[in-house]
C-alpha cells in the first residue's frame, strides 16, 4: 500500500539510554498511521551533504528497545551546534538550513521529530522558523530542560550513579576512606542530588548550592570522629566552592566542557583532614549501557506523543511530561531557561533530614 505521508527522525546531541525507544515508537506509531519514517543519521548533519538517512520499519526497529546509544547516531558538535556557552544560543547560518530544508522538501518529508537536548532543540527552533515542520522529544541525562518534568536518559543515568556508590561504599569503608565522585550534570546538580540520595551518599555538592571546603572538611572531620568508616561525596562536574570558579576541560564543541572538580575536592579534603581519599570520575558510563524501565516507557510514550504532534499539525511543539502525562509545549518555552535544582526543594530537604550534607 502506498504511504500516505512521510516524515523523518533524528537524534541530537550526547546520546543517552532510550534514544532507540524513541525511534522504535516514532516509527511503530507513524507505520500504524500508514506513515513512512525516515531515519536520518549522525543527528541534523545527516541533513546536509552527503545526505544519510535510512527508511526505517517496524522490522528494522525490533529489538533495538532495550539498546542503549542511538541506532541514527548522534553529535553534540557540526555545523548545527546552537548553543555555545551557558544560556547563549548561537544562530545557525542561513545556508545550512537552507540546504537542510532543500533535502527535507526534496525527499517529501513533510515533518521532522527532533530528539535532542537543549543545545539540539534550539537547533529544531531555527528549522522552524525557516518553515521546517518539528515536533521536538525531550533528550538529556542532565534533566536540565524546562517545561518538562523529567527528560528521558536521567533515570538510566541516576541508576548508573547508584550503582557506582553502592560498589564504591564497599571499598571506601573496608579502607576507612573518603570517596569522591564526580557526576555529569553540567550546570544542574539533578544527576548528583537524585544519584546521591539513592546510593547513600554523606554530601552531595551541586551547582545550585555553593558548598566551602573548611565546612566539608569539618563535616568529614567529624563523621569520622563519631565512628564512621568511610565518607562518601557526590560533586556534580558543574558544582562550584562560593566565591570559586567552574571547572573546565579542554577540547568542548559548541558548549564549554565541564570536569575536573572531583579530583580537586578530593586532594582539598585530603589535604584538610590528612584522610586517605580517593576521586572517581564517572563521566560517559552515565550515558552508556542499557535503559532502565522508566526509560524504556518514558521513551516509548514520547515517542508515541510525537507522532500525535504530527497528526494534530501540532509542530514548533515538544512533547513532555507533567503530573504522569505526556502533553505539548512549544519548544521555545523548553529551550528559554534550564531547569535546574532548587535549593529549596523537597528532595534537597529530605536529603538533608537524613543528614546529607550540602557543604553550606
Ligand atoms: O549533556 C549531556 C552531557 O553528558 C553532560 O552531562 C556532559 O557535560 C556532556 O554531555 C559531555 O559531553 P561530551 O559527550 O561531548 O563529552
Amino acid at each position: 500500500m502506498p504511504h500516505t505521508y512521510r516524515i523523518g527522525v533524528l537524534t541530537s546531541g550526547g546520546d543517552c539510554p532510550g534514544l532507540n525507544a524513541v525511534i522504535r515508537a516514532v516509527v511503530c506509531s507513524a507505520t500504524n498511521l500508514g506513515w513512512e519514517v525516515l531515519g536520518f543519521t549522525d543527528g541534523y548533519e545527516g541533513l546536509l551533504c552527503p545526505v544519510r538517512y535510512r527508511i526505517l520499519d517496524e522490522r528494522g526497529v525490533a529489538g533495538i528497545l532495550s539498546h542503549g546509544g542511538t541506532i541514527l547516531g548522534t553529535t553534540n558538535r557540526g555545523r548545527f551546534a546552537a548553543k555555545i556557552k551557558k544560556g547563549e544560543k548561537a544562530r545557525i547560518p542561513s545556508e545550512v538550513i537552507d540546504e537542510a530544508k532543500s533535502t527535507l522538501d526534496g525527499l517529501g518529508v513533510e515533518a521532522l521529530v527532533c530528539i535532542g537536548g537543549d543545545g539540539s532543540l534550539s537547533t529544531s527552533l531555527q528549522l522552524g522558523e525557516a518553515g521546517i515542520n518539528v515536533v521536538g522529544v525531550p533528550k538529556t541525562i542532565d534533566n536540565d530542560l524546562s517545561a518538562t518534568a523529567m527528560t528521558f536518559g536521567f533515570d538510566s543515568a541516576v541508576a548508573c550513579v547508584t550503582d557506582a556508590l553502592d560498589r564504591l561504599h564497599t571499598t571506601a569503608t573496608s579502607h576507612r576512606r573518603v570517596m569522591v565522585v564526580e557526576t555529569m550534570g553540567r550546570h544542574a546538580g539533578w544527576i548528583a542530588l537524585h544519584g546521591g540520595v539513592s546510593g547513600g551518599a554523606d554530601a552531595i555538592l551541586i551547582p545550585e548550592i555553593p558548598f566551602h571546603y573548611g565546612k566539608l572538611a569539618d563535616f568529614v572531620r567529624n563523621r569520622f570522629s563519631e565512628g564512621a568508616l568511610s565518607c562518601m561525596i557526590v560533586v556534580a562536574e558543574g558544582a562550584v566552592p562560593a566565591g570559586g570558579e567552574l571547572v573546565t576541560k579542554e577540547g568542548g564543541g559548541s558548549e564549554t566542557l565541564l570536569g575536573g572538580i572531583g579530583n580537586i575536592v578530593a586532594s582539598e579534603i585530603g589535604a584538610r583532614t590528612g584522610r586517605d581519599t580517593r576521586a572517581v570520575v564517572l563521566g560517559h558510563l552515565q550515558r552508556g549501557g542499557q535503559p532502565t524501565t522508566i526509560d524504556r516507557i518514558l521513551g516509548t510514550r514520547f515517542g508515541v506523543g510525537a507522532v500525535e504532534l504530527i497528526r494534530q499539525k501540532k509542530f514548533g511543539h515538544m512533547v513532555s511530561y507533567q503530573n504522569y502525562q505526556i502533553g505539548a509545549v512549544p519548544i521555545a518555552e523548553a529551550v528559554g531557561e534550564l531547569r535546574r535544582v532548587p535549593p529549596d526543594s523537597q528532595t534537597v530537604s529530605a536529603a538533608r533530614e537524613v543528614g546529607i550534607y550540602f557543604g553550606d
